[in-house]
């Protein structure tokens, strides 16, 4: 295999804020290869958003990168000259949000926005900019792209939005491309036609492409590897199939069993998970699950579990792998426990309290 795109070594990012230091993000080593999908999923506020950032060094007051290391083509993001990283950041790198009206210039007409990165980065001339943004919006499907480069931003659908949000980040053919929640704000349709578009740039382009999101079912038809942070950290990494084949990680888990599959026809009774994220000012010792954990033991309570292989190509961060649980209970006992029922893997599990 060649060497990784992107390699994140133990990146901590902190905000200092007059309550106390938070700690977004402590530990997270990932990495990701070339033409690659990896997914990055989690609930709200566990650091999805902060690492995407401090890779494109973005990383809001009053918070900071205060360790670690983020390779891109074997070179350390965080300590280059201010002027090289800004050349590789929004060029060979881009970034797409959430919210594309929030990141597109109101008053600017789409087709230049799009040509925007081209003049900032190749000091392309105009014409031929506006020419390639035009042809940008047709290869992300907008139709009668020539006329939507005339219209502002507003003037287009949300979907719309997206895509030139899109054509604006590949103007510049960039290895890699980081989407934050680029569909959480469309609707379903919407959504699979987007995840779609991604997909098959991806498969033209070889751009490889993080795709962060709080929805599992996003990653399921996109993704071959994804990882599930909670708390600030990686919790499980691995292969789609195995995430959702055989999840080691509780969190994993119940994450699995509280969004709706895309693949079932069916509505079916979704569970949350009991219980909120810590606060990250003050996390809990130990693993930072073991409060909501319904299969904790002993040394959870006060020793960090480190992120280990618990199969090929398969890491989890859990004293108790789902595997030892499945051998321990059974599987069959395994399914009917839910959040907040069991006194872990050495107890009898108790039936839940409803309502
Ligand atoms: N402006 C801020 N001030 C203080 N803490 C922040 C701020 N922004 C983010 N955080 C902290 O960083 C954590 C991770 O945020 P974020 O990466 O945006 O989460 P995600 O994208 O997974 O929803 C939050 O839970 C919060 O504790
Ligand atoms: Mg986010």
């Amino acid at each position: 295999m060649s060497p990784p795109l992107l390699e994140v070594r133990d990146l901590r990012i902190r905000f200092f804020t007059e309550d106390g230091e938070v700690r977004a993000v402590e530990g997270v080593s990932f990495d990701l290869q070339e033409g690659e999908i990896l997914g990055i999923v989690g609930e709200s506020g566990c650091g999805k958003s902060m690492t995407a950032l401090s890779i494109m060094g973005l990383v809001p007051e009053p918070g900071r990168v205060t360790g670690g290391e983020i390779r891109f083509k074997g070179r350390d993001l965080l300590s280059m000259a201010p002027d090289e990283v800004r050349d590789i950041r929004g060029k060979d790198i881009a970034m797409i949000f959430q919210d594309p009206l929030s990141s597109l210039n109101p008053v600017l007409k789409t087709g230049f926005q799009v040509a925007e990165p081209m003049l900032a980065h190749q000091r392309a001339d105009k014409r031929r900019a506006l020419a390639r943004a035009v042809d940008l919006l047709r290869q992300v499907r907008v139709p009668a792209a020539e006329q939507r480069a005339r219209d502002y931003p507003f003037q287009l659908s949300g979907g719309m939005r997206q895509r030139a949000m899109i054509a604006m980040g590949l103007a510049n053919a960039p290895s890699m491309l980081i989407a934050d929640e680029p569909t959480t704000a469309l609707d379903v349709t919407v959504q699979a036609q987007i995840l779609d578009l991604l997909r098959t740039l991806n498969r033209e382009t070889r751009t490889a492409i993080v795709l962060i999101t709080h929805n599992l079912a996003v990653v399921a038809g996109l993704c071959s590897r994804v990882i599930v942070m909670y708390a600030g950290q990686i919790v499980e990494e691995g292969s789609v199939f195995d995430l959702f084949e055989r999840p080691q990680h509780p969190y994993t888990w119940l994450l699995l069993r509280s969004v709706p599959r895309l693949d079932r026809t069916r509505p079916e009774r979704l569970r949350s998970i009991e219980g909120l994220p810590p606060d990250l000012i003050a996390p809990p010792p130990g693993c930072r699950f073991h409060p909501r954990c319904p299969f904790r033991i002993e040394p959870c309570f006060t020793e960090p579990p480190p992120l280990q292989e618990v199969g090929p190509g398969q890491r989890a961060a859990c004293w108790v792998t789902m595997r030892r649980a499945h051998e321990e209970m059974g599987a069959a006992t395994l399914l009917d426990v839910r959040p907040g029922a069991g006194s872990g893997v050495h107890g009898p599990i108790r039936e839940p309290h409803r309502g």
